[in-house]
């Protein structure tokens, strides 16, 4: 598990192992945008400014990934504890 906190509202949300964050973004009303939920589009991507993804989706490159400033919520996970989103 890791958390997802919301930027605008200092808000913190648990993702537990068997949810994706868009999933309990969705759950807590936070509008995100979405479609493939498998990755691919790229529509889910949310800005990143804290903590460090375990990059799942592959409409990024690798240098994308690697600069960490993007989030795909449908599909990637955390190696740090927290993300902060700019959501
Ligand atoms: Fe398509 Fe996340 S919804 S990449």
């Amino acid at each position: 598990a890791f958390e997802v906190q919301l930027a605008s509202s200092g808000k913190v949300i648990e993702v537990p192992a068997d949810k994706t964050a868009l999933e309990v973004l969705l759950e807590h009303d936070v509008d995100l945008p979405f479609s493939c939920e498998e990755g691919v589009c790229g529509t889910c991507a949310t800005r990143l400014l804290e903590g460090e993804p375990d990059h799942r989706d592959v409409f990024m490159t690798p240098e994308e990934h690697a600069a960490n400033e993007e989030f795909a919520a449908c599909c990637s996970r955390a190696r740090s504890k927290r993300l902060v989103l700019d959501i």
